[in-house]
């Protein structure tokens, strides 16, 4: 069996004033302008989002919010729509991040109205998902996903989730230089893998895209990028220069 068609996405995080973030956008644009066999993500803040849609149009880069609130518009001071995210030109939203579940009170619940605002109105949704040191370190590591993928996607039908995207992203790998083997990357995509075939059934299975998350950089893609069933990667520290970002999306070092 092929292997999915891989994505490669850049989490810029709180990070970038516009002008920056359009200077890095235009540069990461033209170093990959020749590839089409990758799909390729940034996430921006939502302050800069608009104008770099405009810097990457008609090359591969496709655009992302790093979160959206599920009504569709009301008094929620500080919230931006989906509505809004497709009118500053985004194709893809990130949700569940685990600095939002860490920092800002996001759950499970909440994860599940977003992906759900974002199915509705054609976003494609990369839900994140992973453990915590401590929950790694007491063996929890499977039943902590099996429960952020089980609430996240509960009461979804199959044929809402052909877009869906999964980032695993162990907690204690991300942005501390530690990154999980591959060997431990691939265990859990394996499992999140064999959980959508248990509930969804294995052409969904086959076909969804599982993104690794925590400390990727060009030293280590192409060793994760050779395992079976991790299908891309969601870059937060490697993805702020667009040099980095290039090599990465070309699985070079
Ligand atoms: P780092 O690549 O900086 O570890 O961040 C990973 C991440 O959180 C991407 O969403």
């Amino acid at each position: 069996m092929e292997k999915r068609r891989p994505l490669i996405a850049g989490n810029w995080k709180m990070y970038k004033t516009n002008d920056k973030a359009v200077e890095t956008a235009g540069k990461l644009s033209g170093l990959v302008s020749d590839i089409a066999d990758v799909d390729i993500m940034i996430a921006p803040p939502f302050t800069a989002l608009a104008p770099v849609s405009e810097a990457v149009k008609g090359g591969p880069i496709k655009v992302g919010g790093q979160d959206l609130f599920w009504k569709e518009e009301g008094a929620f001071t500080g919230e931006v729509s989906t509505a809004m995210l497709l009118s500053a030109g985004c194709q893809y939203v990130i949700i569940g991040h685990s600095e939002r579940r860490q920092y800002f009170g996001e759950s499970d619940k909440t994860v599940n109205k977003k992906i759900r605002a974002a199915i509705d109105t054609g976003l494609i949704p990369v839900m994140c998902v992973g453990e915590s040191e401590k929950e790694r370190d007491g063996k929890e590591t499977f039943s902590v996903l099996d429960k952020q993928v089980g609430n996240g996607l509960k009461d979804f039908l199959l044929d809402d989730l052909d877009n869906l995207v999964i980032a695993y992203e162990p907690v204690w790998a991300i942005g501390t230089g530690k990154t999980a083997t591959t060997e431990q990357a691939q265990e859990v995509h394996l499992f999140l893998r064999s959980f959508i075939e248990k509930n969804f059934g294995n052409v969904l299975a086959q076909s969804i895209r599982i993104l690794y998350g925590g400390s990727v950089k060009p030293d280590n893609i192409l060793e994760l990028m050779n395992m079976p069933d991790i299908d891309g990667a969601l870059v937060g520290g490697a993805s702020l220069e667009a040099e980095t970002f290039a090599k990465i999306v070309r699985f070079q070092k």
